[in-house]
Order: C-alpha cells, then sequence, then structure tokens
C-alpha cells in the first residue's frame, strides 16, 4: 500500500479532529480504529466546562481549556458547512451546588480561587439556585454559577466530525491498532490486528487510555481512569443546563441532553481496564443525583456504563514530540477530551504540517515528565 502522510492512531473525537485538520492542510490522512467513538467519546458527558472542571495547580490546562472553549462556536460552525448537520451547543451554563455546610466551605475556597484567576463566577443563595434550576432540591444551600460552561453531545459531535473528516479527503481503516511500525528508530506507520498495515510519514497516537501500552512506542505516561456514567431518559425540561454538585463531599455531575435525555457521572476509578459496572458505582450516582434533583426517581434508567479516561500523572494531555522521530502525540486528555476537541486538532496538525510546536502546546509537550522530546 502507498505510503500516507499521515496515519492516525485512534478515531475517537481527539484522532478526528486531527485528522480532518491536516487533510484540510493537504496531507494524505488514514485513520485507523477498529469501533470510531466507542471509547471514551461515547461515555463523555460533554461538559465543556473549563471553570468548574478547573483544579488546584492546574492553570495551565485551565488556559488551554478556555481556548478551545472559545473556537467551540466556530468549530461547530464548520462542521456543520461541511457536512449540513448543525451539532446544538447547549448554553444555559452550569451551576456548582453545595449540598451542606462543608459542600459550602469547599465551594467558598473554590469560588476564591477563581476571583484569583480572573474567572467569571456568581455566587448564589439557596432560592436563587431554586429560580435558575427549579427541580433542584430544597435542600441545596447554595451554588456557584459559571455562566460560560457549556456542554454539547458527543454522541452527536462524532458522527459529524467523521463525516467532515471522510469529505476533506480522509481515509478510515476498521482495523484495531496492534502497535507501531519503526525503522531505523523512527516511527514509519501503524501494524494492524491481522497482520495488515498502513505506512506513514508521520503517525499521531490519539488512543486515549490505551496510548500507554502500545507495542513498539516510547513510554508515555497515559493509564485508564475507570468512570462508571448511567443514561436516564424522560428527563425534558428538568434541568436547564448542567449541575455539578458535592453531596457531603462527593462529586456528581448531571447533564441534560438532547430532547429528554439526562447524563450522570462519573465515577473515578483507578482499576486498570475493569469494565464491570458495579451495584455501588450506580447505586452512589443514583443516590447522589437524587439527593439533589429529587425528580431523578421517576425516571427511565436507560444505560450504565463504563470507560476509561485517558489519565497522566499531572491530569493535562501530551501534546506534540514523543522523543521517537516521526511519532507525534495527541493523548491523555483525561476529563477534557470533549472540550480539548478543536484546539488539540489545530495545534497537533499545525506540528505535523510545519513540524514546529505551536506556542499553545508548549506546556504540553511529553519532556515535562522528564523524558523525550527529541
Ligand atoms: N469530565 C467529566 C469526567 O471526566 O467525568
Amino acid at each position: 500500500m502507498t505510503p500516507v502522510d499521515l496515519a492516525v492512531a485512534g478515531g475517537g473525537l481527539i484522532g478526528l479532529s486531527v485528522a480532518w485538520r491536516a487533510a484540510q492542510r493537504g496531507l494524505s490522512v488514514t485513520v485507523v480504529d477498529d469501533a470510531p467513538g466507542s471509547g471514551a467519546s461515547r461515555a463523555a458527558a460533554g461538559m465543556l466546562a473549563p471553570v468548574s472542571e478547573a483544579g488546584y495547580g492546574e492553570e495551565a490546562l485551565l488556559r488551554l481549556c478556555l481556548a478551545s472553549l472559545e473556537r467551540y462556536p466556530a468549530f461547530l460552525d464548520e462542521l456543520a458547512d461541511a457536512t449540513g448537520v448543525r451539532v446544538p451547543l447547549r448554553t444555559a451554563g452550569t451551576l456548582v451546588v453545595g449540598f451542606d455546610d462543608d459542600d459550602m466551605r469547599v465551594l467558598a475556597d473554590l469560588q476564591r480561587f477563581h476571583v484569583e484567576l480572573g474567572l467569571e463566577v456568581h455566587r448564589l443563595l439557596g432560592r436563587e439556585v431554586r429560580r435558575r434550576e427549579p427541580a433542584l432540591s430544597p435542600r441545596v444551600r447554595g451554588a456557584l454559577h459559571v455562566a460560560g460552561d457549556l456542554s454539547v453531545d458527543p454522541r452527536e459531535l462524532h458522527p459529524v466530525l467523521l463525516a467532515a473528516a471522510e469529505g476533506a479527503g480522509v481515509r478510515l481503516v476498521r482495523s484495531r491498532v496492534a502497535g507501531l511500525l519503526t525503522e531505523d528508530g523512527r516511527a514509519c506507520g501503524l501494524a494492524l490486528d491481522g497482520g495488515g498495515e498502513v505506512r506513514a510519514s508521520t503517525v499521531v497516537l490519539a488512543l486515549g487510555p490505551r496510548s500507554g501500552g502500545l507495542a513498539g512506542t516510547p513510554p508515555i505516561p497515559v493509564r485508564p481512569v475507570k468512570g462508571q456514567i448511567l443514561r436516564l431518559r424522560g428527563a425534558a425540561g428538568l434541568l436547564e443546563g448542567t449541575v455539578r454538585a458535592l453531596v457531603r463531599g462527593r462529586s456528581v455531575y448531571l447533564v441534560p441532553q438532547g430532547d429528554d435525555g439526562l447524563v450522570v457521572g462519573a465515577t473515578v476509578e483507578e482499576r486498570g481496564f475493569d469494565a464491570t459496572v458495579t451495584a455501588g458505582g450506580v447505586h452512589d450516582l443514583l443516590h447522589d443525583a437524587i439527593e439533589l434533583v429529587p425528580g431523578v426517581t421517576e425516571l427511565e434508567l436507560a444505560e450504565t456504563l463504563t470507560r476509561w479516561r485517558p489519565g497522566t500523572p499531572d491530569n493535562a494531555p501530551v501534546l506534540g514530540a514523543s522523543g521517537m522521530p516521526g511519532l507525534v502525540l495527541a493523548t491523555g486528555h483525561h476529563r477534557n477530551g470533549v472540550l480539548l476537541t478543536p484546539l488539540t486538532g489545530e495545534l497537533v496538525a499545525e506540528l505535523v504540517v510545519s513540524g514546529e510546536p505551536p506556542a499553545l502546546a508548549a506546556p504540553f509537550a511529553l519532556d515535562r515528565f522528564g523524558r523525550g522530546p527529541t
């Protein structure tokens, strides 16, 4: 088979956004994935929430996430122009809710952190919170309102991004990536399950949680972080926007999707690739969701599933050089894969096309962990 300019391992949102942008820049691109969009892209609730997901010490990640959020409206416009399908952006904002006094103290600290960073967040008292979201329990003590934190449905976004990529000339090979092909220490393609291969001048690794264990690659510190997540039906009109909450110290989020869907997530577990949906996981999520929004009791439990976030030691993605010539990384997006999709595609395609790491990607190079790149 004739070598292509770029082979992308992984057809989730991240891999497709890189492939689409690279094809638009004139490269011949092949994406390899046996079941594109069936990993973290399928499980994610689709919160575009840099502020409400911001963690202490993660300011660089916050800036990256804000830059990607800023690109979302134009990204969806461009996808609509390319495919004729508009993926809606839910713009009702996000409430970060506290349930008891300890939860409210945590929220007060969080608000101080937001103010230090110059982020726009408003404190609401219990009554104001329920005026905004009347379905919330009267026991909710207060909340922070983050008007700029939005959401999108990744299950709507993925097929549209795939159609745009294919429309731009990207070829999809439906095989499992078995390993990286190398020659004289340089990446030169992908080996496929069953014996085939895709030869390429450059390979982008976008295998999400599998990125850390692929045969032939240098060490990449990405591990699977298990999340159990629920999908409920019958929630039309229940919530306007995303509700994140601390319920007696435990985090939960509720994200309305489509006409009557509600996603409730998610556990955070260090259990490798364990795929079990546990009684305890489902219980905790439902218990906290019902404490917050009693009307959840009436909804249909439509789906339970487990997937894995691609976690890194500092919770930020790994973008750019890998230490191996010809191998570029677009992985480790942990809790922010959907949010970082537009920007990752742009930055990684720019690096592949120009050979120059874009400034925005510089803080996220692999060498921050003390290895690579060359
Ligand atoms: N971003 C939500 C999660 O990782 O569960």
